[in-house]
């Protein structure tokens, strides 16, 4: 035992600990009947120790190592793509802190306006990586925002992201202000303009339709892009969020007990009917599936162990504003709830339920 956590750079405690709990046990006997590691044992400490490092807990590493249906060769691939995956992600910030060095170091030649209208394309270009793990377009979403566009033939997609929701049988043009998020659009995807909601570069009238999906609560100036969506279309179709309900954040369990904090995420943002008065549009609910294919905050209301699960928590944006000590706290709070029964003895009813409503509504002009 000694030998081999000096070869792995733990504490004979460390190796003890996880012996105890069954992680990885030393299954060989030596001549003088010591316990002692096999070359198996060996190979299933350096994984425990990878997931370890890559910051997963104990109980997920149990998890991970515990699946028969997967190899070694597999669990490298694995700890392969997730290493690249922070990697990236890392790489994204430091481009990000690097543009405001530079631009700080100009003595800050950018506008408060135009500061304001990049935070969202900035956020997106640090976070929009782990985007297309769980983001993608609900056919009950899509036909929902389809039929809202009506017989438009041409249609402008504004804050376009990756595609989803694009229609396929009109003209479609996308704006995007992120990079990464234009690098992620799928090959014969609409052609994609990098631009802002706040100032579209397009002549008044130019579409028949502008479409928002899930952006309009990261626009620098929600109000000025909707007006801007107004200018350059007959017909304006918006998926945003009503926070007009003083108690809105105890409409959804998740925020109602284990993540406050998005309350204030959204402290700034426009009333649903100072939006829908901004452009004269009428406000329908939108019900989240139970069982919603596109990943977003709301989606997992009927399935919450998802919410456990990083891939899942990077492609929703709440996480990364909320900050790591909210998102620790709430995951922590949550798993406990989960593993006692009191999550669901507190929300035992949402089982009999297919779709709920939780905030999501569409905007029509
Ligand atoms: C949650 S994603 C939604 C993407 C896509 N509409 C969808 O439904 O999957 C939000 C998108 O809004 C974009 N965005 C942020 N600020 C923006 C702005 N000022 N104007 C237009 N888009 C913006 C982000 O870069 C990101 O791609």
């Amino acid at each position: 035992m000694g030998r081999v956590a000096e070869l792995a750079g733990v504490s004979v405690r460390t190796l003890h600990h996880y012996d105890e709990i069954g992680l990885v046990r030393p299954s060989a006997r030596t001549g003088g009947r010591y316990r002692a590691y096999s070359a198996a044992d060996v190979e299933r400490l350096r994984e425990v120790l990878a997931y370890r490092r890559l910051g997963f807990g104990l109980r997920e590493v149990a998890e991970l190592v515990g699946d028969p249906a997967v190899d070694a060769v597999a669990h490298l691939r694995r700890l392969r793509a997730l290493v690249v995956e922070r990697r990236e992600r890392a790489d994204a910030m430091v481009a990000a802190i690097d543009w405001e060095l530079a631009a700080r170091a100009k003595g800050l030649t950018v506008t408060p306006e135009e500061q304001l209208g990049m935070l969202g394309a900035r956020l997106y270009d640090a976070i929009g990586g782990a985007y297309t793990a769980t983001r993608r377009t609900d056919p009950r979403i899509a036909d929902r925002i389809w039929s809202a566009l009506g017989n438009a033939r041409t249609v402008l997609n504004v804050g376009a992201g990756t595609g989803s929701y694009e229609p396929t049988d009109r003209v479609v043009v996308a704006v995007e202000p992120s990079a990464v998020m234009r690098a992620q659009r799928p090959a014969g995807a609409a052609p994609c303009v990098a631009a802002a909601a706040e100032s579209l570069p397009f002549e008044d009238g130019a579409f028949d339709a502008a479409m928002a999906v899930s952006t309009v609560h990261h626009w620098g100036d929600p109000l000025a892009g909707l007006r801007e969506l107004r200018r350059v279309a007959r017909r304006v179709v918006v998926l945003t969020f009503d926070t007009d309900e003083p108690d809105w954040p105890s409409r959804f369990w998740l925020t109602r007990d284990y993540l406050p904090e998005f309350a204030g995420v959204l402290a700034g943002f426009p009333s649903l009917a100072g939006m829908a008065e901004a452009i004269g549009a009428r406000a329908e609910p939108v019900p989240v599936p139970w069982d919603c294919a596109d990943g977003l905050f709301e989606a997992y209301w009927r399935r919450p162990a998802a919410y456990l699960e990083e891939p899942v928590r990077r492609a929703m944006s709440v996480w990364t504003r909320v900050g790591p000590e909210a998102e620790r706290r709430a995951v922590q709070g949550l798993r406990a709830d989960l593993d006692s029964g009191r999550w669901a003895e507190r929300n035992g009813g949402l089982a009999e339920l297919t779709a709920v409503d939780l905030g999501l509504r569409l905007l029509v002009t």
